[in-house]
């Protein structure tokens, strides 16, 4: 069995973190921000939210999983009633945020809200996805806080299948309909659970 330890993230975990924000999102960000002409896109943008210091997506917020010493995986989470800015402020254009506001809008007051999970593909099947959870619902729980929340993709069965197992149970959703640029069906569903 490899060797997992979670340790807080550092600046310079930054490109990795970033990586692994873009693979959480489900192609949400490359939607939002890709192919706007001389604008910078997710990948760059991401970079840029991960590095700063104050914003949602900040390293400072973050978790990183290591199997053997090397980084897999990654959980950013915070108080969903105090969260920053995403760090991803710039122009879209207006159907995409529109698209997606639905989404943004739907969240659970006094919650700890988990911002993104996610584990290279060279690290997953070995637990780190739950251990990262139950580390940030110890952080919750010490915090003070019953509830910890999540948004997911309905479509997206790896994750469901982790966030079952982890005792998450279904509280709102919202339906997003598929485009050929984000074509996820079924819409994206808020995940609660009691800690
Ligand atoms: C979803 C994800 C975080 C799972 O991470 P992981 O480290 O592989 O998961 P774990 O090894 O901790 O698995 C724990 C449980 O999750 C479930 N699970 C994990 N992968 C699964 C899969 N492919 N299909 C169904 N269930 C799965 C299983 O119930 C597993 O328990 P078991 O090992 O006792 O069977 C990872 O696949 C991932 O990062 N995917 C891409 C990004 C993403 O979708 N992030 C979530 C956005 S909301």
């Amino acid at each position: 069995m490899p060797d997992l330890t979670i340790r807080p993230a550092r600046p310079t975990d930054a490109p990795v973190l970033a990586a692994l924000d873009i693979l959480a999102g489900g192609g949400v960000y490359e939607f939002i921000y890709d192919d706007r002409p001389g604008e910078p896109g997710a990948a760059q943008l991401m970079l840029h939210a991960v590095l700063a210091a104050d914003t949602a997506l900040s390293w400072s917020r973050a978790l990183i999983a290591e199997l053997d010493g090397e980084p897999v995986g990654a959980i950013t989470s915070q108080p969903y009633d105090d969260q920053p800015p995403s760090g991803l402020e710039t122009s879209v254009p207006e159907d995409r945020a529109a698209h997606v506001a639905p989404i943004q809008a739907m969240g659970r007051p006094g919650s700890w809200f988990i911002n993104m999970l996610a584990v290279g593909a060279g690290g997953s099947g070995h637990g780190v996805g739950r251990a990262l959870i139950e580390t940030v619902a110890d952080k919750a729980r010490a915090a003070g806080f019953s509830e910890l929340t999540l948004r997911v993709f309905a479509d997206n069965a790896p994750a469901l299948g982790l966030y079952r197992k982890c005792g998450f149970r279904e509280v709102d959703a919202v339906d997003i309909p598929p485009l050929p640029r984000l074509p996820h069906e079924g819409g994206v569903r808020l995940l609660l659970r009691d800690l």
